[in-house]
């Protein structure tokens, strides 16, 4: 057990108990007053896969609060990145807003979740559609060589509610292209964007356009097929929920790492 001193609370410490690592922020971005992404340093002993969660808190106090975050970096890189929302008032984010480069993060030990390859069947389209920071996970898997190597055609849907919320998706995407490890991918990778509170070139939820048929017409592809297409959903309950039943109305089935299905969906996030 070893014991860290938190900056944003100085000269104040905890012992930190063995199945969590301390890590360090290494690079902070706010994007708009309600999201911001973080970058810590990875444990040489972490494993995970491209799509899993781990649970993150902050030393400042004995019994930390706990909150269950994606990974958005992908499982060769050697930083951790999250994207997180600033809850008012939240028990967590109204304190992890405030981290800097230098300060203390805790991270549990054990990774998991199902927004990851190994639980979906092999197909040949694969549609991530996420809502706010529900694209963390994606933002894993597109950069992993992994998920081009399953898949022929990458589809990331992300809708939010104002344009400057669309701002980091944008960016990954396009760092993507620049990548001279990973940008070979974007050619199979299209970023499909939407808000619904401010106007832009495309507005809607994505239930909506699914529904009416203009997200198939736009990408060019046929509607949901369960014989090629597969699914990864991320966002709020209710947009689960949603998603979900049309998935089904179309004949995909939701999978688990246990059985790999059509289609599979990230339930750690919703409070
Ligand atoms: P809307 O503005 O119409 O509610 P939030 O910030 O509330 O999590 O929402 C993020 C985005 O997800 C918003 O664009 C919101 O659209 C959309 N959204 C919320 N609920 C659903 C749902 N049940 N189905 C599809 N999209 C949803």
């Amino acid at each position: 057990m070893g014991v860290v001193d938190m900056n944003i609370e100085k000269g104040v410490t905890f012992p930190v108990p063995d199945n969590v690592f301390a890590e360090t922020v290494v690079s902070v971005k706010h994007y708009t007053d309600r999201l911001f992404k973080f970058r810590i340093t990875r444990p040489a002993s972490f494993r995970f896969r491209s799509g899993e969660f781990v649970m993150i808190g902050l030393p400042n106090a004995e019994k930390p609060v706990y909150r269950a975050y994606s990974i958005a970096s992908p499982a060769w890189d050697e930083e951790l990145e999250f994207f997180s929302i600033k809850v008012p008032n939240g028990p967590l984010t109204e304190h992890l807003q405030k981290i800097r480069p230098g300060d203390t993060v805790l991270m549990r030990k054990k990774p998991t979740g199902t927004l990851v390859n190994d639980a979906l069947l092999p197909g040949k389209r694969l549609y991530m559609f996420s809502t706010g920071t529900g694209i963390a996970p994606f933002a894993s898997l597109i950069r992993d060589p992994e998920t081009y190597e399953k898949f022929d055609q990458v589809i990331l849907t992300h809708t939010c509610r104002l344009v400057a919320e669309l701002k980091y998706g944008e960016e990954l995407v396009e760092d993507l292209k620049n990548d001279p490890l990973i940008g070979e991918f974007v050619d199979y990778l299209t970023h499909y964007t939407t808000t619904t509170r401010e106007d832009s070139p495309r507005m809607g939820r994505i239930t909506t356009l699914i529904e009416n048929g203009k997200l198939f017409a736009d990408l060019g592809v046929p509607p949901l097929d369960p014989e090629t297409d597969r699914g990864m959903i991320c966002g709020s309950m209710g947009f689960l929920k949603d998603l979900k039943l049309l998935l089904e109305k179309a004949g995909l089935i939701e999978g688990s790492n246990a059985a790999p299905g059509t289609f599979v969906i990230e339930r750690a996030f919703v409070d």
